[in-house]
C-alpha cells in the first residue's frame, strides 16, 4: 500500500511533499493489517486522496471491534483529545506521551498515517497554563511547548494542526481573531510564533490552520470565510509558514443554507493562495431532525454528499477525516443533545459498526472526484 501511495504522490510539488512521505514504521508486530481494499481509504486512494477518522483514547484501549473497523476503513487517524495540551502536559514541565504513543503504535501496526491535533487552541489547556501565561512569559511557553512536543513526534506525524479555531469576528479583535489567552498575551503574532516553531521542530509535518463554521451561506459564516481569507493573506505576506487549511466540516443536516457555489468558491480562494485543503472533522448533526432513523440517515447522507461534492473536486483538497467512525460515540451527543434524548447518527457506521448511508455518500463523493 505505501509503495503505491509513494509512487502516486511522488513528484507532487511544494508543500505536498510533506504529505507524501509516510511516517517511518515503528516496531512492527506482524501480522499487520493494512486498510481493507473495500474500505473508504482504498476508495479515496484511487483519487490519490485519503480517508481517516478521529479515535478516542478509551476506544483505542477498550473497543477492539471498533478499532478493527478503524483499521479497515482508515488510512489516517487522529486523536480526539490525546494530543491536546491538557493531555500532553497536565502539570507544568511534566509531559505524558503514553496515550499518544499508543495511537502511533496502532497506526504503525495498521500502516496508517497519523495527524497531530492540536498545538495551539483556546480549549483543552491545562489549568496551570491559565495562571502562567502572561505577555512576558507567553513566547517562551509557546515556543518551549511546541519544541518539546514536535520533537517528541518528529517524523511520525503527517500533519500538525498548528493553530485551531483562531477566528471569532464577533470578538471585535484585529483580523477577526478570537479573544483567546494567546491573543491577549502576545497579540496576532502568536500565530507567527506557532507556525515558525513548528516548522523548526518538525519540518516534515504539514502545517495546518484548522477552523470551523465555514460551510453555510449565512451571514456569520460569511464573515468567518472572509476573515479566514484575509488572515491567510496576511500570514503568507509576512512569511508565516502555513501550508494548509483544515475545514473541520461539522455540518448540520437541518441547515438549508448550503450553497455549493459558495463552498466551492471558498475552497478555490484558499487553493489560489497555494495552500492545501483538508477536511479534518466531518460529522453531521441531526438534532434538528425528527426521530425516524431512515429519514435521519438519508438526510445526513444527502447533506454531506452535497457539501463534499462542492469541496472534493478541487485538486488542492487531499482527503477527509470524520470526527469518529461510528455512532457508538460522538461528541455531538454532549455538545448538541437531541431534545428527544435519542443518540445522534452523525458518522459513517452505526452503533453496531454497520455502514450507513453516510458511508455510501462519502464513498460516492470520492468516486465522483475527477481523476488525479
Ligand atoms: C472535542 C472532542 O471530540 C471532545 O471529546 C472533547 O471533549 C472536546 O473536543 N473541534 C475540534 C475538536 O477541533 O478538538 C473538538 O473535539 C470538536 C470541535
Amino acid at each position: 500500500m505505501f509503495p503505491t501511495r509513494r509512487r502516486l504522490l511522488a513528484g507532487s510539488a511544494g508543500a505536498f511533499a510533506a504529505v507524501a512521505a509516510p511516517p517511518p514504521l515503528l516496531a512492527q508486530t506482524p501480522p499487520w493489517a493494512p486498510p481493507a481494499p473495500s474500505g473508504l481509504d482504498a476508495i479515496a486512494e484511487r483519487k490519490r486522496m485519503f480517508f481517516g477518522s478521529a479515535v478516542d483514547n478509551a476506544q483505542l484501549r477498550d473497543d477492539p471491534a471498533l478499532m478493527a473497523r478503524v483499521a479497515a476503513e482508515c488510512g489516517m487517524v487522529v486523536s480526539e483529545a490525546g494530543f491536546k495540551w491538557a493531555a500532553l502536559e497536565p502539570e507544568a514541565g511534566r509531559f505524558d506521551f503514553a496515550s499518544a504513543d499508543a495511537l502511533l503504535r496502532f497506526a504503525a501496526e495498521h500502516r496508517q498515517r497519523v495527524r497531530g491535533h492540536t498545538l495551539v487552541w483556546h480549549e483543552a489547556n491545562p489549568k496551570w497554563l491559565d495562571d502562567a501565561l502572561t505577555p512576558r512569559s507567553g513566547e517562551s511557553i509557546l515556543a518551549g511547548y511546541i519544541d518539546t512536543v514536535c520533537s517528541h513526534f518528529r517524523g511520525q506525524l503527517v500533519h500538525w494542526d498548528v493553530v485551531n479555531e483562531p477566528l471569532h469576528p464577533e470578538d471585535g479583535q484585529p483580523l477577526g481573531l478570537r479573544a483567546t489567552p494567546w491573543l491577549r498575551a502576545l497579540g496576532p503574532r502568536y500565530l507567527d510564533l506557532a507556525f515558525h516553531a513548528t516548522a523548526q521542530s518538525d519540518p516534515a509535518a504539514l502545517r495546518v490552520l484548522n477552523e470551523f463554521g465555514l460551510d453555510y451561506a449565512v451571514p456569520w459564516q460569511e464573515r468567518r470565510r472572509a476573515a479566514l481569507l484575509t488572515l491567510l493573506e496576511t500570514l503568507l505576506k509576512r512569511g508565516v509558514p502555513v501550508q494548509a487549511v483544515g475545514l473541520q466540516g461539522h455540518l448540520n443536516a437541518a441547515e438549508t443554507a448550503l450553497d455549493q457555489g459558495v463552498v466551492a468558491r471558498f475552497v478555490a480562494d484558499i487553493a489560489a493562495m497555494g495552500l492545501l485543503v483538508l477536511v479534518t472533522e466531518l460529522d453531521v448533526r441531526d438534532d434538528g431532525l425528527p426521530a425516524d432513523i431512515p429519514l435521519r440517515d438519508a438526510a445526513v447522507a444527502n447533506h454531506a454528499r452535497t457539501w463534499l461534492d462542492a469541496v472534493l473536486p478541487n485538486p488542492a483538497v487531499r482527503g477527509v477525516l470524520t470526527w469518529g467512525l461510528s455512532d457508538r460515540r460522538s461528541w455531538l451527543n454532549e455538545k448538541f443533545p437531541r431534545a428527544d434524548g435519542l443518540p445522534q447518527r452523525p458518522l459513517p457506521l452505526d452503533a453496531d459498526l454497520r455502514p450507513k448511508k453516510l458511508w455510501d455518500a462519502i464513498a460516492g463523493a470520492f468516486a465522483a472526484v475527477p481523476e488525479r
